[in-house]
């Protein structure tokens, strides 16, 4: 099964990369194939560091800001020596490292080994206005490969989800998709922190 999450990986200067992915994850657990492209910070930082943390987190508000491009800052993280990055305010984690990697293609596979895992606050539980925040960060993050129309009319189908079912932060996280969507058209896919903020 794909499950859609937060990855956190070490850039080459110490910091820590906050990126949306969706790994296939098996039953235990016990590993994880990532399928990021090879123009993605995740695989260029996976590949040098041969590892990373992924989240399980109902804080779609911080997935859609990082999928856009507009974390104020990373998030609160504990860095841990052995394991990396882990998000203070996410559900679940599971620190892992790459056993294979193959980046022939563009879109590269790359399998991971759990190799530790924690569990920092229960997950919320299903809530469709976070589902409809899921699914319109996704769609941001794929402007260079769908039509804006498109793109558009999913979002104002998955507008009501929200309106009926979310709370203060769903309504956040997918206005900033919607105006982001209608923004930036067409432009190249953002890095996951809002470079005006890490100035800042
Ligand atoms: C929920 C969600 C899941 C995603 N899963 C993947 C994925 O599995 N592989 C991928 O290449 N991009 C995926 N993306 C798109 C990346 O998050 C996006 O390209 C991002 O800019 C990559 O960030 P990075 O350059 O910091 O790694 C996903 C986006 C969202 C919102």
């Amino acid at each position: 099964m794909i499950v859609e999450g937060l990855m956190t990986t070490e850039n080459d200067d110490g910091t820590p990369n906050v990126s949306p992915m969706g790994p296939r994850v098996d039953d235990g657990w016990n590993r994880l194939l990532l399928r990021p492209f090879r123009t993605s910070t995740t695989y260029r930082n996976l590949k040098r560091t041969g590892r990373g943390v992924f989240h399980v987190t109902d804080d779609v508000e911080t997935l859609a800001r990082a999928a856009i491009g507009r974390l104020p800052s990373p998030p609160t993280c504990e860095r841990r020596p052995d394991s990396g990055f882990i998000l203070t305010d996410a559900c679940r984690w599971y620190a892992a490292v790459v056993e294979r990697l193959n980046d022939a293609e563009e879109r590269t596979s790359i399998e991971l080994r759990v190799v530790e895992r924690g569990t920092s606050r229960e997950f919320l539980g299903l809530n469709r206005a976070k589902h409809a925040v899921v699914e319109g960060a996704i769609l941001a993050t794929r402007l260079h490969l769908l039509p804006q129309d498109e793109v558009e009319e999913q979002l104002r189908r998955l507008r009501p989800l929200v309106e009926k079912t979310g709370g203060d932060a769903e309504t956040r996280a997918f206005r900033l998709i919607e105006d982001f969507v209608r923004s930036t058209h067409g432009a190249p896919a953002p890095t996951s922190v809002d470079p005006e903020a890490r100035d800042g």
